[in-house]
This record gives structure tokens, sequence and C-alpha cells, in this order.
């Protein structure tokens, strides 16, 4: 009886070694498999061409926040694939120098609208319907941003701060959205790019409004995206970790931190592959950005990486308050 009762736990114990080591071989080859994935889709793979959203045959690329850094990289890539460009920014003055200088390079035509989203002006908006009314729109960057000034705990924050983030991260994004739509849809064509972020991905305290507007602008691409697939528009949220630019205040590129060229590059090189990001219609497609993107997603929990981002925004705010503490002698004793 005693020999029997050995025999039947040693059986059961074996089984439930192999179910294990089955569910463990599972996990590991499902890991794998997303991580060959997204190399692929990095280095090999080729993205939507942007002829299918109307390169060179006349159509129209918008992009927001188009004098500075990413918007700008946008603005010179996509009038180099021959869209024509209506440039969106505050200063017209830059905006202007910028559309010359695209239509003498890449012969291309232009248009510019100079107009402060912090404002939420339903006139503006109007009054840019109506130049976007006369265009066959291809492509929309919903690009435009703004940030905290420095890592600032949410109940210190200044009110106006929190205000121009939401109108601008947010609403700018809907309100230009509402704008292209009519015409994309009657077309059955076009592609809508929204500027998104890591801190959309992983809470960042700190810059507490800043990182849930870019996770609203996750989450609205993904309902948006879903909704207008099957009428040929594709939408997509660009998950971004740092680029060298005037908002990252980064000056030297890595290979985490590009310059907006090469991060532009990729991005309008990989339309439709998710590239390292685990959320639908959201791409990660700069390479560094991709690898840190699936190691987010699939290493540690994300309370590890909150925890994280907590320990380097403190440092960051640390540093940045100690910098205006330095100016602030510099100008009293100037
Ligand atoms: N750089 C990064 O590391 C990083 C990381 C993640 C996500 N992103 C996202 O990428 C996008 C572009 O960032 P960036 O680094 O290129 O920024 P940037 O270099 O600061 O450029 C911002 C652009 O937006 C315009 N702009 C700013 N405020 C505006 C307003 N109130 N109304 C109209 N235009 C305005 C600026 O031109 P004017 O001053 O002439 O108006 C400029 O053309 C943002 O959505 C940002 O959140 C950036």
């Amino acid at each position: 009886m005693e020999t029997i009762k050995a025999d039947g736990y040693n059986a059961k114990f074996a089984t439930a070694t192999y179910a294990l080591a089955a569910a463990g071989a599972l996990f590991l080859g499902a890991k794998a498999f997303t991580f060959i994935k997204m190399l692929l889709e990095l280095y090999v793979f080729s993205g939507i061409p942007l002829k299918k959203f109307g390169a060179g045959s006349g159509a129209w690329a918008v992009i927001t926040g188009a004098s500075d850094g990413i918007g700008k990289e946008f603005a010179d890539q996509l009038a180099k694939k021959k869209f024509n460009v209506l440039l969106v920014s505050r200063t017209a003055s830059k905006l202007d120098v910028i559309a010359e200088e695209l239509s003498q390079q890449y012969g291309v035509e232009t248009k510019t609208f100079a107009m402060d989203f912090t404002k939420g002006d339903a006139n503006d908006f109007a009054k840019l319907g109506e130049v976007i009314s006369g265009l066959r729109v291809g492509v929309l960057v919903n690009n435009v941003g703004t940030n905290h000034d420095i890592p600032t705990p949410f109940a210190e924050e200044d009110d106006k701060v929190i205000q121009d983030i939401v109108e601008v991260n947010i609403k700018g994004a809907m309100r230009m959205t509402k704008l292209v739509l009519p015409q994309m849809r009657k077309d059955r064509s076009g592609l809508i790019l929204n500027l998104g972020s890591f801190s959309g991905l992983v809470a960042t305290p700190y810059l507490s409004v800043y990182s849930a507007g870019k996770a609203f602008l996750c989450t609205w691409s993904q309902a948006l995206g879903a909704e207008l697939a099957s009428e040929g528009i594709v939408v997509e949220n660009i998950n971004t970790y740092f680029v060298v630019s005037a908002m990252s205040k980064i000056r030297k590129p890595t290979f985490l931190i590009p310059l907006p060229k090469p991060y532009v590059a990729s991005v309008l090189s990989k339309i439709g592959l998710a590239c390292g990001a685990g959320t639908p219609y959201t791409s990660a497609p700069y390479p560094g950005h991709g690898i840190v993107n699936w190691l987010i997603d699939n290493v540690f929990n994300i309370t590890f990486w909150v925890n994280h981002n907590d320990t380097i925004q403190k440092d960051i705010r640390k540093r940045a308050l100690r910098k205006r503490e330095r100016e602030a002698a510099a100008r009293k004793s100037s």
C-alpha cells in the first residue's frame, strides 16, 4: 500500500513538473517571438510606403509645431518625399523662412499658419479649417507639444502650465484631427501621426500632467485607429523616448537619444509596424526606443518603472532648482 502511494505521488509530481516546464517554455517562447519580431521590424522590414498617402501626387502634409525640433524635421522629410506642406506654429517669421527653404529645395507648394495652441481659440481653428478645406490632406502630424518647465509636484504646479498642457497636447490634437478627417474619410486614405512619449507608457511623477496627456494620446490613438482602419486611414501613436531638442534640453545625441533627423526617418520608414511597442496602433520605430519599449513591457513590472521615473525626476528637479538658485544669485549680483 505504502509503495503504491509513493508511486502515485511521484507520477503526480512528474506530471506537475512537465506541466510547469511546458508553461515556462511557452512563456519564454512567446517572449522570444516578440523580441525577434521587434528586431525584424526595427532593422529589416519596411513600413507602409508614403505613396499610399499621396506622396508625389499633390497631397499635403499638415504639421503642427513645425518651426523647430521634431516638427521641423517632419516638414523637411515629408517635403523631400514630395508632399506639399502646411506648417503650423506660433512664430510666423520662423515658419515663413522654413516654407521658403522647403519650396526652393524640394519644389513643393507650401503654406504657413501662425497660431498659439495654448489659447484654444475657436476662431484660429476655424480659419485654419478654411485653409485645410482647400487642400487634399494625406498626412497630419500632431506634433505640437508643451511640457512642465521643470519636474514639479502636481500640488505646487502653476494652473496656467496645467491648462496649457491640456490645451496644446490634448485638445490641440483632437481639434486638428477633426479638421482633416472629413476629407480623409471621403478619400478613404490618410495618415495621422500622434507624437506620444514614454511618459504616457509609464507614469512620470513630477511631470504628471504631461505624462497623463501622453497616456491620453496613446489610448485615444488606439480607439481612433480601430474606428478608422476600415476607412483606409492609418492612425499611429509614436512612442518617443528622448530626442535632442529644445524641449528635451538635451544637446548631445547617443544611441538612445537621436537627433531629430534619424528619429523622423525611422518614423516615416516604419509606418504600420509596432517595432517594439506592445500597444495596438502604437509604434516605437527608432531602434534605441523600440528596444527600451520592449524591455519596459517585458522586464520587471510597471511599478518598478514608475518608481524608476520617480527617482530620476526627483534628481532632475533638485538640479533644476539649484540652477534656478544660481541664476537668481547671478542676477542679484550683476
Ligand atoms: N524631444 C523629446 O525628447 C520628446 C520626447 C517625447 C515626446 N516628444 C514630443 O514630440 C513633440 C515635439 O517635441 P520637440 O522636442 O520637437 O519640441 P520643441 O523642439 O520644443 O518644438 C516645439 C514646436 O512647437 C511649437 N510650439 C510650441 N508651443 C506652441 C504653441 N503654444 N502653439 C503653437 N506652436 C507651439 C514651437 O514653435 P514656436 O515656438 O514658434 O511656436 C516648435 O515649432 C512634442 O509633442 C513632444 O511632447 C518629444
